[in-house]
């Protein structure tokens, strides 16, 4: 077919993720119009491909956003037009509001972005129902470690890969034995010895992608159970030696842990578990990134609410 009519009602394929309604409305000759729908809150990226030649624009037809551009942040709004031939440097958007954009790339990339998307909302909340979550704590995590990648001022690209180490961090326990990741009583040591293997199970997982910003994620999967103090796992890395967007997810995902219902146990208070970070904080903790975490708590409460 060479001629076609489309609309946003009735695209060639549509795609929903995490914020994110992705709706393929042309394609031909390698060129792709894209329309994009991101809620309030939800973040998009536009990022380099290693020997890419692609050009890739964005035009804003609805709401607005903020985006960094070299270390400056700037607000886009309706009628304003973002060109990179190629890519150089990666940029985040972030809606301020419910934003319409249509994005127009010279290479196919609907395809890759849709199974990439697909595969890893499927693995990780196939991971988070298997270890008694609901389906909501992997997003949870992610979209907390992102406020806290803002604030201490991360890179684009540190950005993207924390998106995926983040809401992927657990993946690895998909290797798991249900009989040792559901046991009711105490592990065994044995056991033991095989559920924190999930850090390495994550990192081979990730690693055998062809995404560039999965195989990065691989290394803060490994390293989302180090201590600051290092005496976590697999490795005992010890404070500047762990990665810091892994100290990232470490807080998100005890805190988490603390403040949910879990199948063994009855949550924590916010207070309670805000106590027990500050408790081991420069031990269990990097302590820049609870110090973070703790002014950032009325988003966190916001989030668990689903306000
Ligand atoms: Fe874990």
């Amino acid at each position: 077919m060479n001629q076609y009519l489309t609309s946003i009602d009735n695209p060639i394929e549509t795609v929903r993720y995490k914020g994110l309604t992705v709706k393929l409305l042309a394609t031909g000759d390698g060129t792709e119009v894209i329309h994009h729908l991101l809620e309030e809150g939800a973040r998009w990226s536009m990022q380099p491909q290693e020997g890419g030649t692609a050009s890739e624009s964005i035009f804003i037809v609805r709401g607005s956003m903020k985006v960094t551009i070299e270390g400056e942040t700037k607000l886009v709004s309706p009628g304003d037009v973002l060109s990179a031939s190629p890519v150089q440097h990666g940029f985040i958007f972030s809606a301020l509001e419910q934003t319409e954009f249509i994005y127009i790339s010279s290479q196919p990339v609907f395809q890759f972005f849709s199974e990439l998307l697909r595969e890893n909302q499927e693995l990780a909340v196939e991971v988070a129902l298997k270890d008694g979550y609901t389906a909501d704590h992997c997003e949870r995590i992610m979209q907390m470690s992102m406020l806290i990648g803002e604030r201490m001022g991360l890179s684009p690209v540190d950005m993207c890969t924390l998106n995926y180490a983040s809401y992927l961090h657990d993946v690895g326990k998909i290797k798991i034995p249900k009989s040792i990741l559901l046991k009711e009583g105490p592990l065994s040591a044995e056991e033991w010895q095989e559920m924190k293997r999930h850090c390495i199970y994550g990192k081979e997982l990730l690693e055998e992608t062809d995404s560039p910003y999965m195989n990065m994620a691989s290394q803060i999967v490994e390293q989302h159970h180090e201590r600051y103090d290092g005496k976590g796992y697999p490795k005992g890395l010890h404070k500047d030696e762990i990665s810091p967007l892994a100290s990232i997810v470490s807080v998100v995902d005890a805190f988490d842990a603390m403040t949910t219902d879990r199948p063994y146990r009855k949550a924590m208070s916010v207070n309670e578990a805000v106590e027990e970070l500050k408790k081991n904080d420069g031990t269990m903790f990097h302590p820049e990134v609870v110090k973070i975490f703790i002014d950032l708590i009325p988003d966190w409460s916001k989030m668990k609410q689903g306000v």
